[in-house]
């Protein structure tokens, strides 16, 4: 893809994306956030960050700080840059999420593409090969949203 510099950012690795500056003027960001509170990070890695986003109680409350913070990725970006957001569908209690459709994103949706989700806990099936909730279509998928802020980005070559 012609990427000359790359910037990997995580909780895990000292960076809060809640609290610390995203870093500015990127062409293109790519994030992969929690899917609200199906993965509990900090359990899942023995340690407990302050401002884990998938420690977030309330899935309102999630999708508020997550309009927030994608706000701030917006303003970043360079003008004509590209941001990507990768999410997938979340079930509790029979009732199904889609951060994807509730967090407010700005810009143009420039694509989208829809990715295999392996490994899902709907995905299970016990010894006798049944699926863990056979009430529901099993999540198989993730969405890979793409915005572009307007504006013209000037290339060499
Ligand atoms: C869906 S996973 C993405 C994992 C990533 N694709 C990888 O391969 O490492 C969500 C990530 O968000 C991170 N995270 C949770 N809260 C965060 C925060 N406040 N700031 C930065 N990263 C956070 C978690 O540590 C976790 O690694």
């Amino acid at each position: 893809m012609g990427i000359v510099t790359s910037v990997h950012l995580d909780i895990n690795n000292g960076w809060d994306a809640l609290n610390d500056e995203v870093p500015q003027g990127a062409d293109l960001v790519f994030a992969h956030p929690p899917y609200w509170n199906m993965i509990d990070y900090a359990k899942f890695r023995g340690k407990k960050y302050v401002h884990d986003i998938s420690s977030i109680g309330d899935y309102d409350a999630y999708v508020s700080v997550m309009s927030s913070l994608f706000t701030r990725v917006y303003e970043s970006i360079a003008a004509g840059g590209r941001y990507g957001v990768l999410l997938g569908l979340i079930r509790r209690r029979g009732k199904l999420y889609d951060p994807a459709r509730d967090i407010q994103f700005h810009g143009t949706l420039v694509d989208e593409v829809i990715k295999v989700q392996h490994n899902t806990s709907s995905g299970r099936q016990d010894l006798s090969g049944k699926y863990g909730n056979s009430r529901f279509t099993r999540i198989v998928h993730e969405k890979l949203l793409i915005y572009q802020k307007q504006g013209y980005i000037e290339r060499s070559g």
